[in-house]
């Protein structure tokens, strides 16, 4: 199956573009950190994610891999948040120049903004300062999107930092052409994605991730997403941070024959109440909705009073003060929680009578996706240090 690309699940998510300093020059372990920030200038339409995640992941994956060379350090980074959750956003050094950055872990390219955009289509980004010397000659790359927009360029093989940490050849996709979404989108200078390098849409040289150019330098091979709802939160690389999560850590095998980082639930729970059916998903930091199979979705909101599939909305909303069950995944026979408030996603309309779910249906889409709306009630660590990846979640903290 040729599902999956890199795409950016953001595009158009947030507003105004300051780049935060990567602080630290200090070097320590072999594990780092990174602060995400996590910055809206407006909240996004739930029909803009819904539009965004189905088009992320229905476009054909490319098939070489290519080895690229890699050097990784150790540090920290912090950064400023801002005020909704739709995405999060980590400033990462790009041959010399801080952008701001998803990490995606649901795709496997990394593209920028570049100075070989016009300024029209560049205009309040900050970008990638290409250098001749550095350009993998004849590689480009292109992702397009169901909703009309894209991104296409070159490839220059640069010194990336995050958090302290370097690769220094990665595989930097610099834009030379940008659609009108993205331009608009001024808070995003461009996606990490953390998913598996044979998703890597560079062509006809196909490149390796970040991770997989660090990843044998750190102290195990694994990172975690530590989002946080309404504040910073992290990006632990090559350590696990126990402080972080209550109880343990439950873990999953991953089936990553699609490049995602796919797994399947022993079951999932609503308020308090289990059921045993398996839920077959991704998780995937770059979505901000939680979609799941049709059925649970229906049964979940079949406790909410007021519950409306809209057509107009493009998916479920109910009156904005209706009381929501609790959502949990079933991992190693353990629950894991996404609160209630977690749940609304967002108003609607301007007076805020009806809000938006952030549980929708995956109907139409090869698995379910556990993102932002999940993940930020977990610590999630992405471990490649066995010989089978696996998944690992653990509760919040403050969740
Ligand atoms: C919600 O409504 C749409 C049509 O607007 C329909 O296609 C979809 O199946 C409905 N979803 C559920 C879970 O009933």
């Amino acid at each position: 199956m040729q599902w999956i690309t890199s795409l950016i699940a953001f595009a158009g998510l947030v507003g105004s573009a300051v780049a935060s300093p990567i602080a630290s020059p200090e070097k320590r372990t072999s594990s780092f950190r990174v602060k995400q920030v996590q910055r809206g200038a407006k909240i996004r339409s739930g029909a803009v994610e819904m539009e965004r995640v189905f088009a992320k992941f229905t476009t054909a994956v490319p098939s070489n891999i290519r080895v690229a060379a890699a050097a990784a350090v150790s540090g920290s980074a912090t950064t400023t948040p801002e005020r909704f959750d739709s995405e999060f956003l980590t400033p990462v050094m790009v041959g010399g120049t801080t952008l701001m950055l998803n990490i995606d872990t649901g795709s496997s390219d990394l593209w920028v903004f570049s100075n070989q955009l016009p300024a029209s289509e560049s205009t309040g980004h900050s970008v990638y300062t290409v250098n001749a010397a550095k350009k993998l000659v004849g590689d480009t790359f292109s992702v397009s999107f169901g909703d009309g927009s894209s991104a296409s360029g070159n490839v220059f093989a640069d010194t990336v930092v995050v958090g302290g940490v370097t690769a220094t050849r990665q595989a930097v996709e610099a834009a030379t052409s940008v659609s009108a979404s993205f331009t608009q989108d001024t808070n995003v200078d461009g996606l990490m994605g953390l998913a598996f390098s044979p998703l890597n849409t560079v062509q006809p040289q196909q490149q390796r991730t970040f991770f997989d150019n660090v990843k044998s330098t750190l102290d195990t091979a694994l990172f975690a997403a530590d989002l946080i709802s309404g504040g910073p939160g992290e990006y632990d690389f090559g350590f696990i941070d126990t402080a972080k999560f209550t109880g343990t850590l439950d873990f999953s095998p991953v089936d990553n024959s699609l490049g995602l980082w796919e797994f399947t639930t022993s079951g999932y729970a609503i308020g308090t109440t289990r059921h045993a059916t398996a839920i077959n998903g991704i998780a995937d930091t770059g979505t901000t909705l939680l979609l799941l199979p049709s059925a649970i979705v229906t049964a979940y909101y079949a406790q909410v009073k007021g519950i409306q599939n809209s057509t107009q909305f493009g998916g479920f909303i109910f009156p904005c003060n209706a009381i929501l069950p609790t959502f949990s995944l079933i991992i190693d026979s353990k629950l894991h929680t996404v609160p209630s408030d977690f749940l609304n996603f967002a108003p609607v309309d301007a007076a805020n009578t009806n809000c938006f779910g952030g549980i929708q249906s995956a109907a139409g889409l090869p698995f379910s996706i556990f993102g932002g709306i999940f993940l930020k009630s977990q610590y999630a660590v992405f471990d490649m240090s066995q010989a089978t990846p696996r998944i690992g979640f653990g509760q919040q903290t403050n969740t």
